[in-house]
């Protein structure tokens, strides 16, 4: 039995409906249960619960051999991927796969990816075998963008020129179906991209060559940009963190493109001009 966290989400979704596809016993952890059903109806079998009650994640293990641990970006996420680790070990999980990022570094102090190190570095010491799938800027990170794409044919960002090689969350989920049903994938951490680094002025661009009509980036100053933004998300910790993000992006920090998707899963990974056509619906 394989146990998925955050099956509700933009990669646990895409993962956990393969592996039911594919014919495999996978269990998602589900907070609410009207999100539960679309996995439901393919085939996932649900352990309604909370991530951060000990009583819920212990149930959720119960018989389970692999695990995937996926929580959105929180003041609380390390604490609560703390605990999954705990209960994990103490269920008998063999292999823990975490979705965590390419950022997840001792010396990058953005809080988002001090989480995602420090997790990692729980986990590694934890005892279970371990493989770390670090993906790189989600293209379905647009989505929220999709509503003045779709009105006003622009979206509004912080990021000046900055750069990132964006990832599908489709090619990160099947990365990590790949590391939990072939062997020889422990002690390993693979940083993903999409095939290749794109300005937010070329996003702009296939968007209008897909979607065939003028889209355009409009970058907003950064400052006002975040108490825009403060009024979307729920806590300022998350506020601060993702603002920084944008910073690192904007100051020219980018990730160059990776082989390790080709190496891993013997096909390209999906372009941006990809993502738009399949996902056309949310955006004209
Ligand atoms: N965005 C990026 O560009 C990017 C790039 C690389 C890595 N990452 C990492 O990806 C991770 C997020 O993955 P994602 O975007 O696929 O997820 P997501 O779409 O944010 O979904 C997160 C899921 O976690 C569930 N969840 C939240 N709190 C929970 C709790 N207390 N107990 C149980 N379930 C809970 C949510 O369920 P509900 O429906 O109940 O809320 C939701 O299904 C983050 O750690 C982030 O750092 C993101």
């Amino acid at each position: 039995m394989i146990l998925i966290t955050g099956a509700t989400g933009k990669t646990g979704t895409h993962l956990a409906k393969q592996l039911a596809a594919s014919g495999r016993k996978v269990r998602a952890l589900v907070r609410t249960a009207d999100k539960a059903s679309a996995l439901s109806a393919a085939g996932v079998s649900i352990a309604a619960g909370n991530g951060d009650s000990p009583t819920d994640v212990a149930a959720a293990l119960k018989g389970v051999s692999s695990a995937v641990l996926i929580y959105p970006n929180a003041e609380h996420q390390l604490a609560l991927e703390k605990l999954f680790v705990d209960q994990a070990v103490a269920a008998g999980v063999k292999h823990i796969v975490k979705l965590s990022s390419p950022e997840a570094l001792e010396h990058m102090k953005n809080p988002v990816h001090q989480t995602h190190y420090r997790s990692e570095q729980y986990i590694k010491k934890s005892g279970l075998a371990w493989t770390m799938v670090r993906p790189n800027f989600f293209m379905q990170n647009f989505l929220g963008n999709a509503a003045t794409i779709k009105s006003e044919g622009k979206f509004y960002l912080p990021m000046g020129d900055g750069r990132a090689a964006m990832t599908d969350t489709r090619d990160a989920a099947a990365v990590i179906a790949q590391v939990l049903t072939t062997p020889g994938h422990e002690g390993k951490s693979y940083d993903i991209t999409g095939p290749a680094v794109l300005s937010f002025a070329d996003v702009a661009g296939i968007f209008s060559k897909v979607l065939g009509k003028p889209v355009t980036y409009v970058n907003q100053d950064a400052a006002a940009y975040k108490e825009f933004l403060g009024k979307y998300l729920k806590s300022s910790w998350h506020n601060d963190a993702v603002c920084d993000i944008f910073r690192e992006i904007r100051e020219g920090y980018f990730m160059p493109t990776t082989n390790t998707f080709q190496e891993l899963m013997g096909r390209e990974p999906i372009s941006f001009e990809q993502f738009v056509r399949d996902y056309q619906a949310a955006f004209s």
